[in-house]
């Protein structure tokens, strides 16, 4: 028998840690096993839960939602080999910069822990007391954002902590200046695409599917970014803690998947329901998701990467400008483009 309805609390239950994760002294989230595993917080029973939900959701023929490598295109500036040239040439500003940047969008992901969203129930023609979206409010959403902005309260770093801790292993507290994330850049189209649905229905299912492609994406940024780290010679005297930096970027890895699994889980849940239209009918959920998800995917993984690119490349040639041998320094970087 599995179980499929599960309360707030249970959803938000840790581990019992035979260590917590502390790092340079401060309290981060999640801890080690008597195995000395890693295991994220608050995942002894949202993991088993989702797995539940999962063979239910296949049980009745339904699937996770899909996502591919496809969804992983576009181009990426700096990539590893150009963000190596940089910091062999003096020039880890940008390097630092990326970890306080990805550091900070984590500390936005809190907003997950902090509002109420709409019960999809009231729009959802099947039961769902006993699907993961049933749960959004009851737990895995505020677990998720949790996860990403810790309990500062508390004294327990999550994601955004767990990346300036990163940041100073790596570099050296305080190496270059403090630096905020440039502003997004918003799709420029923001139509409605399923006037059928409550306004805050579409919201909702969007957003969903816009978080699962940012952190489905983000995943190869934070591998890329362990990768420069653990190239010893760009780190000299402090490889040793570049690496451990890595390690942090490892754990955090580990606690991404099960935000990616339940977001897959979540749209795949919605695929498979019927929702209410606000004029008395119904709409398929495979049809709510279809009618976005194209020109979303096309957003994301085209259109978006190409204005970043471009606005990187300004920057990064002016601080390459500001190198006494500008022009060798900018040809690597050039000659390191994939
Ligand atoms: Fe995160
Ligand atoms: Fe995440």
């Amino acid at each position: 028998m599995l179980t499929l309805r599960y309360r707030r609390d249970e959803l938000m239950e840790d581990h019992d840690y035979a260590e917590p994760q502390v790092i340079a002294g401060r309290r981060m989230h999640g801890g080690f096993l008597a195995d000395g595993s890693y295991q994220p917080p608050r995942t002894k029973v949202r993991g088993p839960a989702i797995d539940a939900w999962t063979k239910a959701l296949r049980d009745r023929g339904g699937e996770l939602f899909d996502a591919d490598a496809s969804l992983l295109d576009g181009v990426r500036l700096p990539n590893v080999a150009q963000q190596r040239v940089l910091l062999r040439n003096g020039l880890g500003e940008t390097f630092w910069n990326n970890l306080t940047i990805i550091g900070k969008i984590e500390a936005k992901g809190r907003l997950l822990a902090d509002i109420t969203f709409p019960d999809l129930q009231d729009v959802i023609v099947e039961d769902i007391s006993e699907m993961a979206i049933g749960h959004l409010n009851e737990g895995l959403l505020v677990a998720h954002g949790l996860d990403e902005g810790g309990l500062p309260d508390q004294g327990i770093g999550g994601h955004d902590e767990m990346w300036f801790v990163a940041r100073d292993l790596a570099f050296g507290a305080g190496a270059h200046p403090d630096v905020d994330p440039p502003e997004n850049i918003a799709r420029p189209d923001d139509e409605r695409r399923i006037p059928e649905l409550r306004p805050e229905i579409e919201g909702l299912v969007s957003f969903l599917a816009n978080l699962l492609l940012i952190e489905f994406r983000a995943e190869l940024g934070f591998s890329e970014t362990q990768a420069v780290l653990r190239t010893p010679d760009l780190w000299g005297a402090r490889a040793e803690k570049a690496d451990e930096a890595a390690d942090i970027i490892g754990r955090i890895r580990t606690d991404e998947e099960i935000h990616v699994s339940s977001l897959r889980l979540y749209l795949g849940e919605i695929r498979a329901c019927t929702f209410r239209t606000v004029d008395g009918g119904t709409i398929s959920g495979a049809e709510v998701i279809d009618r976005f998800w194209h020109d979303l995917v096309r957003w994301a993984v085209v259109d978006k990467p190409a204005l970043e690119a471009d606005q990187q490349r300004r920057v990064l040639e002016e601080r390459i400008r500001a190198h006494a041998e500008a022009d060798r320094v900018l040809q690597e970087f050039d000659a390191a483009a994939a």
